[in-house]
């Protein structure tokens, strides 16, 4: 009889042994939390299409910020939904704008809390395309007043006291553009999380359907890149580090962990993943049909990400692995 020489079954044996092999740490601090601003007041609305995340109005913020803090969660990324939208998305940089307020008001009863804002215009434009669209029979988005919307974008989050500006509308030069608007403008501290490399992707339903953002004709595939393409996404993350983005995003997560892993290879910036609502929406819906452990599961997924090789996490799950990871759950 011949016994296997090599047992690595020795160091799963007892939790402490596993803790100490354990190669990748799954943290509060690896996540970002994104939150959906609304006009009014006292609003406090579950979101149909992502259970168990709300709307909050601009004083209902406080309340909620103390609590991500409280958990440990270092960052929330501010999405906010207009008054009123028209062609370009004009609201989007009002200095009186849901997120502008969201941002002082943040900033002002938790300072503790890095505030990042998502720069785009989707949820802001009558035909929910990310820019501004010039010629309306060919229906495409101008890149390059696009841009410059953008950069009254960046400038009014910053004069608002933001930290970190969120643009993910994939322009072409958005990082070099808001860089140099923003360091004209004296905010050369404002930092740049770039989605450098975003996918025109199914897995943004549930989000469209909660900022009312799916376009009005066409899709995004002019601007978004190619599910099949992964020697592009290199060459996008290559060009924002090149700009000045102090950290590339990967988006989608899940079905694009090989893309985190190459980027994470071939840059030393900080690198974020967005677990988008899809992927959340898929763990909440087998779970519904007690299909799946959650808790579990949940903590799997995010392990998979930071094993790919991202830094930060942006996930609809934070709150809740939070306080599952403060348990133990890890
Ligand atoms: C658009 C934007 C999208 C998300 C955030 N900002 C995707 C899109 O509509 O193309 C998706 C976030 C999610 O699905 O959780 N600028
Ligand atoms: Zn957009």
């Amino acid at each position: 009889m011949s016994f296997p020489e090599t047992r690595p079954r020795r160091l799963r044996r007892s939790e402490s042994l596993r803790r100490m092999v354990r190669e990748t740490i799954l943290s509060p601090d690896n996540f970002m939390y994104p939150l959906f601003v609304v006009p009014g007041k006292g609003e406090r609305r579950e979101i149909s299409s992502l259970p168990d995340q709300y709307y909050f109005s601009v004083d209902e913020l406080p309340r909620e910020a103390e609590i991500i803090a409280k958990l440990g969660i270092p960052s929330v990324l501010l999405f906010g939904l207009p008054q009123k939208k028209d062609e370009v998305g004009s609201e989007a940089w009002h200095p009186e704008g849901v997120v502008q307020r969201a941002i002082r008001t943040l900033k002002k009863a938790v300072p503790q809390l890095t505030v990042a804002a998502d720069a785009c215009f989707c949820e802001y434009t009558t035909h929910g395309h990310c820019g501004v669209i010039l010629d309306k029979e060919r229906g495409e988005v101008d890149n390059d007043s696009t841009l410059e919307n953008l950069g009254r974008l960046a400038v009014s989050y910053a004069q608002a006291g933001v930290d970190i500006v969120a643009p993910s509308g994939m322009m072409d030069g958005m990082i070099g553009f808001m860089r140099e608007t923003l360091d004209e403008a004296d905010f050369d501290r404002v930092a740049l999380l770039s989605y450098a490399v975003k996918y025109a992707s199914a897995y943004y339903g549930p989000f469209r359907t909660a900022v009312d953002s799916t376009p009005s004709f066409g899709d995004r595939r002019g601007y978004q890149m190619d599910p099949a393409n992964i020697r592009e996404a290199i060459r996008e993350a290559a060009l924002d580090v090149e700009e000045g983005a102090d950290m590339v995003m990967v988006k989608p997560a899940l079905p694009y962990l090989d893309v985190i892993a190459e980027v994470r290879r071939e840059f030393d910036v900080p690198i974020a993943a967005y677990n988008v609502s899809g992927e959340y929406a898929m763990l909440r819906a087998a779970a519904e049909k007690n299909w799946i452990d959650y808790p579990k599961a949940v903590i799997e997924t995010l392990l998979s990400i930071r094993r790919a090789g991202a830094d930060m996490i942006l996930t609809y799950h934070a709150k809740e692995a939070a306080q599952l990871l403060g348990r133990g759950g890890g």
